[in-house]
């Protein structure tokens, strides 16, 4: 399995062979903090891997890629909110496992079952 990254689209790909088998999408907030100067925090906007492909560390391995790309960068932050369904609960694992932390949860305001749940690391230092 090969991980490259895309600076143009701002996605990390997992390859096998020439197949793609998942990538993450990211992005810089464009908020007022930014807006003079360089980002200093990062969004992972979507983490996916193909089915056949799931429980054998790729998306540990994406995310892993993009920890180390915005550590190089010297950016502060790495952020994200979760899709809403409450199946996926298990699947946040993955960013516990690579030292994120649950923040906030959003309820949803017509189903009390599902929620988006909002995951931050600190990258500058242990302190999370
Ligand atoms: C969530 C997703 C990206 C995980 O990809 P993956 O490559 O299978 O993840 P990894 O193999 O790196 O899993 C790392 C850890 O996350 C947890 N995890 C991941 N998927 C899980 C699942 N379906 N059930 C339980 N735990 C899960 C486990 O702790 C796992 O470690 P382990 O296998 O050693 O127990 C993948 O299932 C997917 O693409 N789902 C559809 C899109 C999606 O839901 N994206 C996330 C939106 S928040």
């Amino acid at each position: 399995m090969k991980i490259s990254h895309n600076k143009k689209t701002k996605k990390i790909l997992a390859h096998l062979d020439k197949k793609q088998i998942g990538y993450l999408k990211y992005s810089f907030p464009r908020d007022a903090s930014t807006l003079n100067s360089k980002p200093r925090n990062i969004i992972i906007d979507y983490v996916y891997v193909n089915k056949k492909f799931r429980r054998s560390g790729i998306a540990s391995k994406l995310i892993s890629e993009i920890i180390q790309i915005a550590k190089k960068q010297g950016l502060v932050w790495i952020t994200l909110w979760t899709g809403r369904q409450s199946e996926l609960e298990e699947s946040f694992r993955l960013y516990e496992k690579a030292g994120f932390k649950q923040k906030a949860i959003q309820g949803d305001y017509y189903d009390k079952n599902i929620a988006t749940r909002l995951f931050a690391k600190r990258l500058d230092n242990d302190y999370n």
